[in-house]
């Protein structure tokens, strides 16, 4: 029905009548059961879960410094909360069940009101029961605009998905399958870019665009190329390189983020393209239509950089060790859970088969108990037949290469099987913070400890 002139004009009066507190109402972000037409044709939509019953959920959009105000409510049959990743957030608001807050239950609200110290590509998902919540659809992107953002034509969010569907286009309930938490994982059968299969957005030739990538999945890990597309990485996990990369074949582990900014040079269409066993697969095509400009932009320069501490204290720093243990194929006999050392096939039995230094899950005992300020050094040894996504709470990291040269600031940090990687940072931010490993189904099964800032 189309509205009348005398509906609109009660509609402006309400609004103009509505007492200021009203005004003020922080908006609402709600997980909720929806539907999402992820595969096309004769299939029904798929039953799914997310934020605002969409999938993914609303893009939020905030300015570098500004604070981000949502009242979270749960209409999932499930407890849940809110995790904000890869925001150097107020410890209160991190949103990890058990740890900062107690899980939202069912009809319950929780508000989450935090400042956003840094410009980037960030995203939210649940932090309660997340291998399940996360493959049902809850996740969203988080984007903060720098002041003064790079000149583009287009800015746009891409989130890659790996479903697991069963025949009937609905997702398969086989979460925590011990199968997919001992060996890589739960890896899906049909990949979505931004909830859809077939993922397109009509450009000029000569455009300049950003895109932002976002890997949701619980635990593929994405080899990816564009054909067509001429340019840079900018950004990983939201912080700028100092210097623009020219862009290359680039991994995306879960949880990961890429800025890339590129100009079209493609005549008909351009590709963002994974590299999967089977061949090659478009995940999204850019179909050219009609030119933007002949000659080529110069240049993209850095993003401004963020306000994260520098490292400067390498030789004095805290450091610890963490031995990565356990899966299919590993040589794990024992670990620890709770107080009880348990032989492999009693970890099993209770949903665990990885640990960190020993220790299946969460212990009493953090990795690390440091002062506010301390540089923290972490030696990461994987003794386990299986790549990990080491992603850390709250804070953002290097990673320390030979003669301790330093790596990119990331949050998330794929560590290839039998490889050693190191990790530092300045620990200035207080509370208590998870470092775990992003596959889902791992984190589930043990691979979790955490870092106490006081
Ligand atoms: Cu994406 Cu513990 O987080
Ligand atoms: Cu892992």
């Amino acid at each position: 029905m189309t509205p009348t002139r005398r509906d609109m004009l009660a509609g402006a009066t309400a609004s103009l009548l509505l007492p200021r507190a009203a005004h003020a109402t922080p908006k609402t972000l709600t997980a909720k059961p929806g539907t999402a037409q992820l595969v096309p044709g004769a299939f029904d939509p798929t039953p799914i879960w997310g934020y605002d019953g969409g999938v993914p959920g609303p893009e939020l959009r905030v300015r570098q410094g500004d604070r981000l105000t949502r009242r979270f409510t749960n209409a999932l049959p499930h407890a849940s909360t809110i995790h904000w990743h890869g925001i150097r957030i107020d410890n209160a608001m991190d949103g990890v069940a058990g740890l900062t807050q107690p899980s939202v239950k069912p009809g319950d609200d929780f508000l989450y009101d935090f400042e956003v110290p840094d410009a980037g590509t960030y995203w939210y998902h649940p932090h309660d029961r997340t291998y399940e919540q996360a493959a049902r659809g809850l996740y969203g992107a988080l984007i903060v605009e720098e002041a003064e953002p790079p000149w583009v034509d287009r800015d746009l969010v891409l989130i890659l998905d790996d479903w697991r569907l069963a025949r009937d286009a609905t997702i398969e309930d086989t979460f925590g399958a011990m199968h997919d938490m001992s060996h890589a994982g739960r890896i899906g059968n049909l990949i979505t870019v931004n909830g859809r299969s077939e993922h397109a957005e009509l450009v000029k030739r000569g455009e300049r665009l950003r895109l932002r990538l976002i890997n949701a999945a619980n635990a593929r890990i994405f080899t990816l190329e564009t054909r067509g597309l001429a340019g840079w990485t900018v950004a990983l996990d939201g912080m700028p390189l100092e210097t623009p990369a020219p862009l290359e074949r680039l991994t995306l582990a879960p949880a990961q983020r890429v800025d890339l900014i590129v100009d079209v040079t493609a005549e008909d269409e351009a590709l963002l393209v994974s590299l999967e066993q089977g061949g090659d697969f478009a995940l999204a095509s850019f179909p050219v239509d009609g030119e933007a400009r002949k000659t080529r932009l110069p240049d993209t320069a850095p993003l401004p950089p963020n306000p994260v501490p520098a490292i400067t204290g390498l030789d004095d720093a805290l450091v610890a060790r963490l031995t990565m243990q356990g899966g299919a194929m590993g040589g794990m006999r024992e670990a620890w859970l709770g107080d009880e050392k348990l032989p492999i096939g009693g970890l099993v039995s209770k949903g665990y088969a990885w640990a960190f230094n020993g220790l299946a899950g969460m212990s009493d005992e953090p990795l690390m108990a440091v002062r506010r300020g301390e540089t923290l050094r972490i030696k990461m040894v994987t003794d386990t037949a299986w790549p990990h996504a080491m992603h850390l709470h709250g804070h953002h990291f290097r990673a320390v290469g030979e003669g301790g040269a330093l790596g990119p600031l990331r949050d998330t940090l794929l560590v290839a099987r039998s490889e050693t990687a190191e990790i530092a940072f300045v620990a200035d931010n207080p509370g208590e913070w998870l470092l775990h490993c992003h596959m889902l189904e791992h984190a589930a099964a043990g691979m979790m400890t955490r870092i106490t800032v006081t």
